[in-house]
């Protein structure tokens, strides 16, 4: 798009002047058409400053998550290679099933900076207030029978604490299956959905919400006891274009690495490793239905083995059921 590309043009000359000329002959366009493009991003919040002997000057970016600078420099295959973003919408997830359902292509993603409808799994909402967080969803379209898509959530959880881990200096464990935590408490969820037939799988949405720079006053009362946020552990804010871009990245490193076949115990070895469930004890939660047991594995179909009060070994897939710590959150 040709504005991304004007301010491609303003990003890379740091601070400098670029001349309306310049930018005219690059994108063969009138000066006149360059001159709408820069209103256009002064108005998305970018501050520009327009000398008419000199041309123009970038002074300061705003902190949204414009498709047009999010997408400079995305060397992905397929994530992201399309960015649909909102201001405000009721859910990313809603909105991603509703364009998966139109036709869309594949890797498309879905980004909001306000979620007023945003859900979290087992029917839960997820608070997702205006550019403190990273709210998105991405489309997939893998060639793979519906029991295997549970494999999708386990991935995504691996790429995006691996992103998170690229970009700031704290360490990300996973909570089965795919709650991320650091310090004991949760800093990202993931919210997997499927549309499929009894052996074809028509499309899975990824929903990420990633608890980027939201305050302490943010997260309600019943939930400051399990739930933080990056700005919040680390004492500052943290780059959201940055982190955007990661997730994307890895996400589309992973999920090619799947769906060309390679092998699929290796990402479990990995996931394993930062699963912090393994070696505790857990309460099982379905419906109202609630047991103790250790865990004492997951294995790689991504199923959790839990030792329960008789010694016999369950295996538990993701579905609905929720676990926690004896003692809290994880
Ligand atoms: C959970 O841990 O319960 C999952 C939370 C998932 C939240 C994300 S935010 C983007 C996407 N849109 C939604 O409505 N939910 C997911």
């Amino acid at each position: 798009m040709k504005r991304s590309v004007v301010l491609n043009m303003l990003l890379s000359s740091q601070g400098g002047f670029v001349s309306g000329e310049d930018i005219s002959r690059s994108l063969n366009i009138s000066r006149t058409a360059v001159w709408k493009y820069i209103n256009e991003l002064k108005e998305m919040g970018y501050v520009i400053e327009s000398h008419s002997r000199t041309g123009y000057k970038l002074i300061a970016c705003p902190d949204v998550l414009w498709p047009d600078e999010i997408s400079l420099g995305l060397d992905t295959s397929l994530i992201g290679r399309e960015i649909v973003h909102f201001l405000s919408i009721g859910s990313t997830n809603d909105k991603a099933k509703e364009l998966a359902n139109n036709g869309c292509r594949e890797g498309l993603i879905v980004v909001a900076e306000e979620q007023t409808g945003g859900r979290g799994r087992l029917g839960r909402r997820w608070v997702s207030p205006q550019y403190r967080g990273i709210w998105m969803s991405v489309v997939l379209r893998p060639d793979i029978q519906p029991i295997e898509a549970q494999k999708l959530t386990l991935l995504s959880a691996l790429a995006v604490s691996n992103a998170i881990e690229d970009c700031i200096e704290l360490k990300v464990g996973i909570k089965w299956p795919n709650d991320l935590v650091i310090s004991g408490k949760k800093i990202c969820g993931i919210l997997t959905e499927m549309s499929a037939e009894v052996d074809k799988v028509n499309y899975v949405i990824i929903g990420i919400g990633i608890n980027a720079n939201i305050s302490v006053e943010d997260i309600p009362d019943e939930l400051k006891d399990k739930a933080t946020s990056l700005a919040i552990e680390l004492g500052y804010n943290v780059d959201r274009k940055n982190l955007f871009r990661h997730i994307s990245r890895n996400i589309d490193e992973l999920y090619t690495y799947f769906i060309n076949g390679n092998q699929w115990h290796d990402l479990m070895v990995e996931y394993r490793e930062k699963c912090i469930n393994v070696g505790r004890r857990a309460v099982i939660s379905q419906g109202d239905v609630s047991w103790e047991g250790m865990v004492t594995d997951i294995d790689d179909d991504g199923a959790l083995i839990v030792l329960d009060g008789h010694g016999e070994k369950k295996r538990i897939i993701s579905g609905d059921v929720s676990i926690r710590g004896v003692e809290g959150y994880v």
